[in-house]
């Protein structure tokens, strides 16, 4: 189901119980992809407009090539920070949430937990000399006391209603990628068609939990966890500027960067799939019957405009 429609009309479309068990082809799935051929250092891995297009920088083709291949290693970094955030909520809070069954909730913890390996062994391929090893330490994201704080203090609807963006955002990635299909690298296409593909189902889950709460609470209760959703995506928007910063800072001096090119890089706005997600998710939350949803779409909105 899910919960930015109209809740009611999208009962029928439930995931069943069968569909959230555990399945042992999910691994097989992952290893089939071409883990075995090299990815080439001298091109593009995702498409460079994915996050800015470096073209008015006047940097050489080697510099936008290397740039390319971090960037691409930061968006792995996001996605297994996040899915860390999404692992460890649902590991260390059972009792806060409702409207998933337990087999539901191994299995949604079983996926991230793989998606998180494989994120993690593609960065390994994308650069062995910074990530020596596959169970190698992220270089621009760290898992911080203030993270476990934030998961400690959200409650379950503001935290299942970012956990949605997210997963909103990671949805489009493969768009992203099929408009400049010929500048990305066939690995790095197959793990995220594949991770997109295995997200769907987790955005059902995250509109279960939703629509479990505004059925068991007052609605003012449900408006305040809706809202709460802001100061936590004020607080992770924050942690990915500064991630974005140490990426940049480290490259500017890498590559021996201007001070006019190093601050195009660090003032980039949102990169191409969070500004999809970002529409997609705001206008889901239009027609969202969860108290308080206007207010966060309206927010997000604004932030849209604010960058053009
Ligand atoms: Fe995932
Ligand atoms: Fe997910």
């Amino acid at each position: 189901m899910h919960f930015g429609a109209n809740m009611s009309s999208t009962q029928g479309s439930e995931p069943s119980h069968e569909d959230h068990m555990e399945r042992p082809d999910t691994r097989r799935r992952w290893e089939a992809l071409g883990w075995g051929v090299p990815i080439p250092t001298t091109r593009t891995a995702l498409p460079e407009r994915h996050y800015l297009d470096l073209s008015p920088l006047g940097m050489h083709e080697e510099q936008r090539a290397r740039l390319n291949r971090a960037f691409t290693c930061f968006t792995c970094e996001l996605f297994i920070h996040f899915e860390g955030y999404v692992i460890a909520y649902l590991e260390r809070y059972p009792g806060k949430i409702r409207g998933l069954s337990r087999p539901m909730v191994q299995r949604f913890i079983h996926e991230e937990q793989i998606h998180s390996e494989m994120f993690r062994k593609l960065l390994h391929h994308l650069d062995p000399v910074r990530y020596p090893e596959e169970q190698a330490l992220l270089r621009y994201l760290r898992w911080e006391a203030t993270d476990d704080l934030a998961l400690r203090v959200a409650p379950v609807g503001a935290f299942f209603l970012l956990a949605w963006l997210f997963e909103e955002i990671t949805l489009f990635v493969p768009q992203v990628i099929d408009e400049a299909r010929e500048s990305c690298d066939p690995l790095v296409v197959g793990v995220m068609r594949l991770h997109a593909r295995e997200e769907l189902p987790h955005v059902a889950l995250d509109g279960l939990v939703l629509a479990h709460l505004v059925r068991e609470i007052p609605r003012w209760q449900a408006a305040m966890h809706t809202a709460l959703a802001l100061p936590l995506l004020a607080y992770v928007d924050r942690k990915v500027r500064g991630a974005w910063k140490r990426l940049v800072d480290e490259e500017s001096s890498r590559l021996g960067l201007t001070e006019r090119q190093r601050k195009g890089l660090l003032h980039r706005g949102p990169s191409w799939s969070d500004r999809l997600g970002m529409a997609s998710f705001t206008e889901k939350l239009q027609e969202s019957e969860l108290p308080g949803a206007k207010l966060v779409g309206w927010v997000l909105r604004q932030e849209l405009r604010r960058h053009g």
